[in-house]
């Protein structure tokens, strides 16, 4: 089995040479920074788990991991010639159940099933053979995704600049490089020297956990700061420019993303300072007009009565756990996407840019 810290870092992949039909790996996000484990998804179950729990997270990572675990679902059930579409519809069914807002699940279980369509009457081998060839485009596309996000958004990186982020929109939150952290490396690979801000991101941490994981370890110089001293270190005069990741955007720029987003973005307009968007076309959903449509996650209460397993709060009290929340289009001075830089934000640009979404 390959290092987990590879160069690349790739947290979702697949690895043929388990048997006896191969099987999704996965950093075990959970336990970052302090253990990097690879969990190993032979069953369905395992793979759905992996997504509720945020063992695999971060918008494009979790529809790669379910494009994978579609084959997993595949390869669990009777390897039967006229049975598999009937198994696939239910294996897709389930995955979808596993996380409502990020729209990148949706896309890839589509394409899955679009994929499918196309493979009626063929056998079970020939289906599961094309199958896992398309996760693999889906994978390999989202990698280049980044890379291109990187392209499109690297000039607003100057040397000299303060950058504030939210969440982990990196390399473990997509197949590989990430999103609003491509910006980040793609300027550092020119050679610009600057300085990250990292949200800590209560209450699941991301930002500690990871986003100042990566950072460390690709070089960059980064700072982490829990989420209430955003305000003062954009009046202090720290932060030039805020980017963050999305995980779903709708027709008008509206754009849900990790619960506290919309604070920054406000404080963001409240100290003159642009706030931006890196994601991919496929994080886009043109069907929803705002985003009063994107429906948001409410998660367990034990995630904010406690901080990774030791009690923080009375036993019993009540809680309130949005995992997303939406930041709407007028604050927000540009969506950096693989297909460019769309600024103004309006819903014009938008569907120029991106246009109907082919899948
Ligand atoms: O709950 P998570 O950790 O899956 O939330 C992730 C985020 O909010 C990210 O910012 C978003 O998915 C963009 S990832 C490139």
């Amino acid at each position: 089995m390959p290092s987990p810290v590879q160069n690349p870092l790739r947290p979702v992949w697949w690895d043929a040479s388990i048997a006896p039909h191969g099987a999704l790996c996965l950093i075990d996000q959970t336990l970052l920074p302090t253990e990097t484990v690879v969990l190993t998804c032979r069953t369905l179950e395992s793979v759905w788990r992996a997504i509720k729990t945020l063992q695999v997270r971060g918008a494009p990572a979790i529809g790669v991991a379910a494009a994978y675990g579609v084959i997993v679902g595949l390869d669990e059930a009777s390897h039967d010639d006229r049975s598999w579409p009937d198994t696939l519809k239910k294996v897709c069914d389930h995955l979808a159940t596993s996380r409502p807002t990020a729209v990148n699940l949706f896309w890839a279980i589509d394409r899955m099933r679009k994929s499918a369509a196309g493979l009626r009457g063929q056998s079970w081998m020939t289906a599961r053979t094309a199958l896992l060839q398309e996760a693999h485009a889906i994978r390999d596309e989202d990698a280049a995704m980044c890379r291109a996000i990187g392209q499109a958004g690297q000039h607003l990186v100057k040397s000299g600049t303060g950058v504030l982020t939210h969440c982990n929109a990196g390399a473990l939150a997509t197949s590989e490089y990430g999103t609003a952290l491509a910006v980040m490396y793609t300027a550092h690979e020119a050679g610009r020297l600057f300085k990250v801000f990292v949200d800590e991101t209560r209450p699941l941490l991301q930002g500690s956990r990871l986003t100042a994981w990566e950072l460390q370890r690709a070089g960059i110089d980064a700072t982490l700061i829990c989420d209430n001293m955003a305000a003062v270190v954009m009046r202090e005069g720290r932060v030039q420019l805020v980017i963050t990741g999305a995980d779903r955007i709708a027709a008008n720029g509206d754009t849900a993303n990790k619960i506290g987003t919309y604070g920054v973005a406000v404080l963001a307009r409240a100290h003159g300072i642009p706030f931006y968007v890196a994601a991919p076309h496929t994080t886009f959903d043109l069907s929803i007009p705002d985003g009063k449509a994107i429906p948001i996650e409410l998660r367990g209460a034990d995630e904010l009565r406690s901080v990774r397993g030791q009690s923080t709060a009375p036993a019993g009290i009540p809680v309130y756990n949005p995992a997303f929340d939406v930041t709407p289009a007028q604050y927000i001075a540009g969506l950096i996407t693989d297909k460019g830089l769309i600024t103004p934000v309006t819903p014009e640009n938008i569907r120029r840019t991106i246009g109907p979404l082919a899948v």
